[in-house]
């Protein structure tokens, strides 16, 4: 008779450690009698329809720092500290905050802690509005690094190493290099030069990598920022990284000279003063996960899908994928198509209407679409069939006729500095008579972020297309 073997399903599995889930799992095993914030008090207090909704499990662990053994966030301490510990070593930092308000709280604390009043930050045109609203908050004055333009994509490219250093022998008082990276769709700079640059020039480099956060764990992506010379570095963990929406992580560098306490300090007055255990958890967990074997292969097979997705639009005569050959460098995961004949909102709105299918952004001239760590092989058959479809399919486009523009590429034509713009006496007129007049608003729609106009800005007939959907603009009392 043949003996069953006893498959043990653990044997040979490492423990995963996370210690902030491990906390809220053991602070939901013993409760207690709860006479403070949230006030639901785990779900006893909350519309019927929601709870269903969201799940009582979800209500019952819904709480903040300071309670039930947790540690506390600003300053981190117990199971928050050591998570946080845990994150820095596994991307390789000197020190990682955990962030709620995503990467946008983490370029307002290194405006606010590193940069100064009056000083030059040299950043590219197509950074995210947070650090312009961080350089309003500091003072800090940006200077403008032009990317290259892929005018047929209606795309930002990379940023030339050589503008910078041609900027920071030119310019004075240079607090910090900030640099986004990759682009939203994917374009990769090449941060080892600029970092070397920025090292010569001994002024500090910022990278914001909002959406490499998945970089560090596999070598088919991009090299993280963090191992390339960068001081700081954000990702926001939940746009790719399998965290919950809103929680990011900031990266201090292992040999930066960033003055950490001046970060943590702006932190701590950025922050909720009570932040949600569950969003923190997420970040615990994302890390603890993308460490993990099984988070490396569901990774590798995330990298698989992509190629896999990238083959077949290859094969297809009408479309065009951005990618690493147009001699610059991509992430494999950020797939921007253009179909002959079709804008990209167009592309965007028969994927939607036609096939249920909703991508990450369109712009005039293509779609993007995120092959992420949670798309199964299927859903990815399914996508290149139905392009595949459109692509066979006469379609025709009536979206350029709206003359409405969505990816900002205008050069500022600049006539006060922002932080001064931002706070001089504004009035509200009709956009009909803004030409020639100067913003006193940020408009920077999302996605992407990126500024159509700043204060300070001189608006022109070039920016009208962008402006549509306003009837209204804020512009500079004359
Ligand atoms: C380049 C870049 N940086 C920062 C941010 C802000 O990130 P979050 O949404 O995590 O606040 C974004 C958001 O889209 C972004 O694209």
């Amino acid at each position: 008779m043949q003996r069953k073997v006893n498959k043990n399903k653990n044997r040979n599995k490492t423990k995963i450690t996370a210690p902030i889930v491990e906390a809220m799992q053991k602070a939901y095993e013993s409760p207690s009698y709860q006479f403070h914030i949230p006030g639901h008090t785990k779900g006893c207090g909350v519309l019927k329809e929601f709870k269903t909704l969201i799940g009582k499990k979800a209500l019952q662990i819904d709480t903040t720092d300071e309670f039930d053994n947790l540690g506390t966030l600003n300053p981190p301490t117990g199971a928050i500290a050591e998570a946080e510990r845990l994150a820095a070593e596994a991307f390789g930092a000197k020190r990682t905050f955990f962030l709620l308000n995503g990467s946008t709280i983490g370029n307002l604390a290194l405006a606010m802690g590193i940069t100064k009043k009056g000083q030059k930050i040299i950043v590219n045109r197509n950074c995210h509005r947070s650090l312009l609203t961080g350089m309003i908050i500091s003072g800090a004055e940006p200077v403008w690094i032009i990317p290259e333009k892929l005018e047929e994509w209606g795309l930002w490219g990379s940023i030339r190493p050589e503008k910078i250093e041609a900027l920071l022998k030119t310019t004075k008082n240079v607090g910090a290099v900030w640099i986004t990276n990759p682009t939203y769709e994917g374009v990769v700079s090449d941060i080892k030069t600029i970092a070397d640059i920025c090292k010569k020039y001994d002024v500090p480099l910022i990278v914001d990598e909002a959406h490499g956060s998945l970089w560090h764990f596999n070598d088919s992506l991009p090299v993280s920022a963090l191992q390339l010379g960068a001081d700081a570095v954000v990702h926001s963990l939940h746009k790719t990284g399998g965290s919950m929406s809103q929680s990011s992580m900031l990266h201090i560098a292992k040999n930066s000279k960033l003055d950490v306490n001046k970060i943590e300090k702006a932190l701590k007055l950025l922050h909720t003063t009570s932040p949600s255990l569950i969003l923190l958890a997420s970040l615990d967990a994302s890390r603890a996960y993308l460490s993990s074997e099984k988070g490396k292969k569901q990774l590798e097979k995330t990298i698989k899908n992509a190629k896999y997705l990238r083959k077949r639009l290859d094969k297809m005569e009408k479309l065009h994928q951005l990618k690493s050959d147009f001699g610059f460098k991509t992430d494999i995961t950020k797939v921007f198509v253009r179909i002959d004949g079709l804008s990209g909102k167009r592309l965007e709105s028969i994927l939607e209407i036609d096939f249920n299918i909703e991508v990450e952004s369109a712009s005039d001239v293509g779609a993007l679409m995120l092959i992420n760590l949670g798309n199964k092989r299927s859903e990815i058959k399914y996508l290149a069939d139905c392009l595949e479809k459109i692509t066979n399919t006469d379609y025709s486009d009536i979206c350029h006729l709206e003359n409405k523009k969505h990816m900002p590429m205008l050069i500022p034509n600049i006539k006060y500095k922002l932080r001064d713009a931002f706070y001089m006496e504004k009035e509200i007129i009709k956009k009909q008579e803004a030409v020639g007049r100067i913003s006193g608003e940020v408009i920077a729609e999302c996605p992407p972020g990126i500024a159509i106009l700043l204060p300070g800005e001189i608006i022109t007939e070039a920016h009208m297309p962008y402006l549509t959907d306003y009837e209204e603009i804020e512009v500079i009392k004359e």
